[in-house]
């Protein structure tokens, strides 16, 4: 996930993400739970998502997403 992710999102608990318009993983609870991602994670869509390449991930990948993103909540 950081090889398809990090790409674009920061992974990195500060700065600013490579693409700029990407919002750094870490912000991302900020905004929602990360659990309601897995959903569209699953479907390979994420809504408001125009420049980024749509993946389409295993049920494997999504849990081990949102297992990640969860450790950068603290
Ligand atoms: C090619 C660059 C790129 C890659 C690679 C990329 N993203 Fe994004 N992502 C973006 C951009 C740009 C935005 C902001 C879109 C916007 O706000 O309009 C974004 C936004 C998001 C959001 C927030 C959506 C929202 O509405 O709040 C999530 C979640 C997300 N990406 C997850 C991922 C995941 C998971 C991966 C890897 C499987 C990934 N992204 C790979 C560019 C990318």
């Amino acid at each position: 996930m950081q090889v398809h992710c990090a790409r674009c999102h920061s992974v990195a608990r500060v700065g600013g993400s490579p693409l700029p318009m990407a919002p750094p993983f870490r912000t991302l609870h900020q905004r929602y739970p990360v659990e309601n991602l897995q959903e569209s994670l699953a479907e390979g869509i994420i809504t408001g998502h125009p420049s980024m390449p749509e993946f389409q991930l295993d049920p494997g990948q999504v849990t081990d997403v949102i297992t990640y993103l969860k450790t950068l909540e603290r």
